[in-house]
């Protein structure tokens, strides 16, 4: 006999270790919904057996739950105020700049802080870069560091000639010495503490997956970990309604100063 959603959601959460409930529950269940329909799967009872079952399943599920679109430069506007704006500032504070890409997806984000700073010839000992994400086989992809076209197309030509290599036809690899300048870990924002000590913290794209509650909660997690006059960074379509009660000042866009 066939499973309602909800218990669906209840069961995997246990055999897959997500917190479900963070999540905005339609777009969970529509996620599930295309992918059983890609892989002919009848219903929410098959699909739960195959998870529980087939760990090819549960990674391929566990991809399509997680979207990890991202690219380099995304929003060039927001990261053209990074350069010009909050980088010679930081750097010109702090000794060593802590920096935090959650999540990273496959390392798009991080990368591009790191061609930044090259550009901006910052000594990498100056600063850190530490990238995070839940999904495991997106953090592999992110250490190889080869792209298509589709990753790269906001790259300036001149960037793009310094730091890629064309490898064939569709795809590009990043040069070794950005690729050593960030670190790679597996995290999950929403069960785990965080790290603390960050000048800077990239959250871009991940907010608008999640409900109220929350968001409500992570950003509070951030600001625990957030250094004063750190700074947040998130996605375009992201905003924080109301940055003082967290004791943030909106600054450019999607920046906010903590203070
Ligand atoms: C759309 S990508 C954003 C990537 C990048 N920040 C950007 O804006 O281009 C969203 C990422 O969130 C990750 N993710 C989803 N749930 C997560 C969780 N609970 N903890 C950490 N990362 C998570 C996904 O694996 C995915 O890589």
């Amino acid at each position: 006999m066939s499973i309602e959603f909800s218990e669906f959601k209840d069961q995997a959460k246990k055999v897959l270790k997500i917190n479900f409930d963070g999540y905005k529950i339609d777009r969970v269940e529509r996620r599930t919904k295309s992918l059983m329909n890609r892989h002919d799967i009848q219903d929410f009872s098959e699909c739960l057996e195959l998870i529980k079952s087939d760990d090819q399943f549960r990674d391929a599920y566990l991809n399509h739950f997680t979207i990890n679109t991202s690219e380099f430069f995304r929003n060039p506007k927001n990261f053209n105020f990074l350069e010009k704006k909050i980088f010679p500032k930081l750097f010109a504070e702090k000794r060593k700049v802590r920096i935090w890409s959650a999540p990273c997806s496959n390392g798009s984000e991080p990368y591009t802080l790191a061609i930044i700073l090259k550009e901006l010839n910052i000594r990498s000992s100056s600063f850190e870069i530490v990238a995070s994400d839940l999904d495991k086989t997106i953090l592999k992809e992110a250490k190889k560091a080869v792209y298509k076209e589709s990753s790269i197309k906001n790259v300036p030509k001149k960037l793009l000639n310094k730091y890629f290599e064309k490898i064939d036809k569709r795809n590009y690899q990043l040069s070794p010495e950005i690729k050593s300048q960030v670190s790679f870990e597996q995290r999950d924002l929403i069960n785990k503490d965080f790290a603390d000590n960050w000048d800077l913290i990239l959250s871009r794209n991940f907010f608008i997956y999640l409900t109220k509650e929350m968001k409500d909660q992570l950003i509070k997690k951030f600001i625990n970990v957030l250094n004063e006059e750190g700074y947040l960074f998130l996605g375009n379509t992201e905003y924080i309604f109301n940055p003082k009660k967290y004791g943030l000042e909106k600054l450019y866009q999607s920046f906010y100063i903590y203070r």
